[in-house]
């Protein structure tokens, strides 16, 4: 497949993924669940790169859901010690690449050694510029929402928040990606087409792209795919095409 054409001025400035597939691209291959788990870190280090390479300021990675929980405890715990030994271990390239980790979600809730490890990769790379690295952790989008909710109600029940006030601006300042412009792209690998609780509100008008490809085999040349399958796109935002000429 030829390397397809970026567009260098269309590039998106966030970029939101549904890392997903794991798990039947292991069992495709007669392995256990979690060495898919364990090969899809390849494919964030070289996602992370390959955006960073063409300007991306913002990748958010779904890295587990609250729903996640479900899944049998094993499954979960090797989860949180893939996430564990995975942040400590790339922590000196992220610094060298100039990515910053940030985390979304309820991330208080991890198990501690998890909450740790993530607080110390978020500390350690603050100051690097280049592309930040946002893992979705604990994180629901209805989990968020009420989360959001329930704070502009306290400062209102407070007296210090006029309900009248409450416009998009103040929502989006209490929601966990305060600061962080929306997506402009959202991709979901492994080739479901649902949404899965990331991102309800942010993703308002995004541009969806979906993939048969599993993670573990999402690399850059897929992600360059995705991003020029965006640019040749026409985001209308609900006027009219001629209007956008
Ligand atoms: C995505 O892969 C990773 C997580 C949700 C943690 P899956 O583990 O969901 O893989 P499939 O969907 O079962 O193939
Ligand atoms: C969504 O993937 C969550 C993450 C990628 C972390 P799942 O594989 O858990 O989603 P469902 O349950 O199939 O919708
Ligand atoms: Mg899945």
């Amino acid at each position: 497949m030829a390397v397809p054409q970026i567009i260098p001025d269309k590039v998106p400035k966030h970029i939101a993924i549904i890392m997903d597939g794991n798990g039947r691209w292991a069992k495709q291959k007669g392995m256990p669940r979690v060495l898919g788990h364990r090969s899809g870190v390849k494919s964030v280090r070289e996602v992370t790169e390959a955006a960073a390479q063409v300007g991306v300021e913002y990748l958010t990675l779904y890295a587990f859901s609250t729903e996640n929980w479900n899944r049998p405890p094993a499954e979960v715990t090797a989860l949180m010690s893939l996430l564990v030994e995975t942040i400590k271990g790339e922590i000196r390239d992220l610094n060298k690449n100039g990515v910053r980790l940030l985390a979304i979600g309820d991330i208080e809730a991890l198990p501690a050694g998890t909450y740790k490890a993530l607080m110390d990769g978020i500390e350690k790379t603050k100051n690097n510029t280049r592309i930040s690295l946002v893992l979705a952790l604990n994180y629901s989008a209805k989990w968020e929402i009420l989360h959001a909710t329930r704070m502009l109600a306290t400062q209102a029940a407070a007296g210090t928040l006029n309900p009248a006030d409450i416009d998009e601006a103040a929502f989006e300042n209490v929601l966990s990606t305060k600061g962080i412009p929306d997506p402009e792209l959202l991709i979901r690998t492994s080739g479901e087409t649902r949404i899965s609780n990331f991102l309800l509100w942010q993703i308002a008008y995004a541009e969806l792209y979906f993939t048969p490809v599993f993670w573990p085999d999402f690399g850059k040349e897929e992600l360059l795919e995705a991003i020029s399958d965006y640019q040749n796109r026409e985001r209308r935002f609900g006027k009219t095409s001629e209007q956008l000429g």
